[in-house]
C-alpha cells in the first residue's frame, strides 16, 4: 500500500455562526468560482455550533481576519492511503475502516493529534506539519511513502528518529468522549464539477440561508436531529454530506452516490469541544468498527468529531459504544 503525503498546507478554522455573513463573499468565491482562486483544497462543514473551513494557504488568504474567525495555529498536511489494487484483504467496509489499523492507530501510539476529513471519493488523515517526522517513522514500515512535491511523487527517504518513537506505545488510557446519536439519516454524495452551476442557488440556500426564522422554529420542535452539512472541494472532487431531509432540496438527477445508495447515522464526539492536542480520540472509535468490519467515515469540526456508519449498523454501534463508556466508568 502507498501513503501520499500531499501537497497542500493545511489551516482548520471556525467561523462563528453570527459571523457568517461577513464571509459569504469570500466563501462563494471559493466554493463556485474556482477559476479565481488558486485554492486547492476546501472544504465547509456547518455544525450548531459554527462552521468548520479547512483549506490551503492560497484559500486562506482570502479570509480576513475577523472576531467571528477562529484559526487553529499549526500548519496540517493531507495524508492519503491509495491501495494498489491487490485485494489483499477481504473486507469489504470502506472509509476509516480501512485505515483504522494501519494508519489511525498507530499514530495514536505514537501521540500524534489527528484531524480526519473523510469524503465521498477518500479519506484524508490530516497531521500536523512539526509531528511529520514521527509520522513518516511510524508509518514507513507498513507503507511506501510518497510526498508529493509540484505534482511529483517523490519517494520519501528513510527517517532515523526512531529513538524519539514511544517504543511498544500503548495509547495512553484515553478519556471516552461522551457520544450523540440524533436521528437523522444521511447521505454521502459527490457531483461532477461542470454541473455545480446547476445546484447552486440550492447549495446558497442551505449553505448560508438554511437559519432562517422559519426553520429555526421548525427544526427547534425536533431536537433529535443535528444540523449538518458538508461540503468540500478538493483536487477538483466535489463531496457532500447531508441529511435525506437537505438532499430532498436538491434536483434528484445531479448528485450521486455510490451504488448501494445506503443511507448513514451519526455518532457526534464530545461533550466539551475537543480541541486539537488530544490524540486517540478517532481511534478509540475507529479501531472496534474495524474489528466488526463496520464502514465508516469519520468528519472531525472545529469543536467535534462526527463518525457516519451504515444505518443497519448503529444499533450494534450503540452497543459498542454504551459498553465501551460504562467500562471506562467501572
Ligand atoms: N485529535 C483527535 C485525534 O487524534 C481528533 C480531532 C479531535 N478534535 C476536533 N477538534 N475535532 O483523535
Amino acid at each position: 500500500m502507498d501513503l501520499h503525503i500531499l501537497d497542500h498546507r493545511l489551516r482548520v478554522t471556525s467561523i462563528s455562526k453570527n459571523g457568517l455573513a461577513n464571509f459569504t463573499h469570500p466563501l462563494i468565491k471559493l466554493i463556485f468560482l474556482r477559476n479565481r482562486t488558486r485554492c486547492k483544497f476546501f472544504s465547509l462543514t456547518e455544525t450548531p455550533e459554527n462552521y468548520t473551513v479547512v483549506l490551503d494557504e492560497e484559500g486562506f488568504k482570502e479570509l480576513q481576519p475577523s472576531e467571528h474567525l477562529q484559526v487553529e495555529g499549526s500548519i496540517w498536511l493531507p495524508l492519503n492511503v491509495v491501495s494498489n489494487g491487490n485485494a489483499s484483504s477481504s473486507s469489504q467496509a470502506v472509509g476509516v475502516t480501512k485505515i483504522a489499523k494501519s494508519v489511525i492507530a498507530p499514530l495514536a501510539e505514537q501521540h500524534v493529534s489527528v484531524f480526519m476529513l473523510s469524503t465521498y471519493q477518500t479519506d484524508f488523515i490530516l497531521v500536523r506539519e512539526q509531528d511529520l517526522s514521527v509520522v513518516i517513522s511510524t508509518l514507513e514500515e507498513e507503507f511506501h511513502m510518497f510526498r508529493e512535491v509540484a505534482g511529483e511523487s517523490m519517494p520519501v527517504q528513510c527517517q532515523d528518529v526512531s529513538n524519539g518513537l514511544h517504543k511498544n506505545g500503548k495509547e495512553a488510557m484515553l478519556t471516552v468522549h461522551p457520544v450523540l446519536i440524533p436521528q437523522n439519516q444521511f447521505c454521502v454524495m459527490s457531483l461532477d464539477p461542470d454541473t455545480l452551476p446547476s445546484i447552486a442557488t440550492t447549495l446558497i440556500d442551505v449553505l448560508f440561508y438554511s437559519s432562517s426564522p422559519k426553520e429555526e422554529a421548525q427544526s427547534n420542535q425536533d431536537l433529535d436531529t443535528i444540523n449538518f452539512f458538508s461540503f468540500s472541494l478538493i483536487d477538483g472532487y466535489i463531496s457532500l454530506v447531508m441529511d435525506t431531509e437537505a438532499q430532498r432540496r436538491f434536483p434528484a438527477d445531479l448528485l450521486f452516490t455510490s451504488s448501494s445508495g445506503e443511507l448513514w447515522r451519526m455518532v457526534r464526539i464530545g461533550g466539551q469541544p475537543l480541541g486539537f492536542d488530544e490524540c486517540g480520540i478517532v481511534a478509540q472509535i475507529s479501531r472496534p468498527l474495524a474489528d466488526s468490519d463496520v464502514s465508516a467515515y469519520y468528519i472531525s469540526t472545529f469543536s467535534f468529531d462526527h463518525a457516519l456508519v451504515p444505518e443497519e449498523d448503529i444499533a450494534g454501534v450503540r452497543d459498542m459504544l454504551h459498553h465501551q463508556r460504562k467500562e471506562q466508568s467501572s
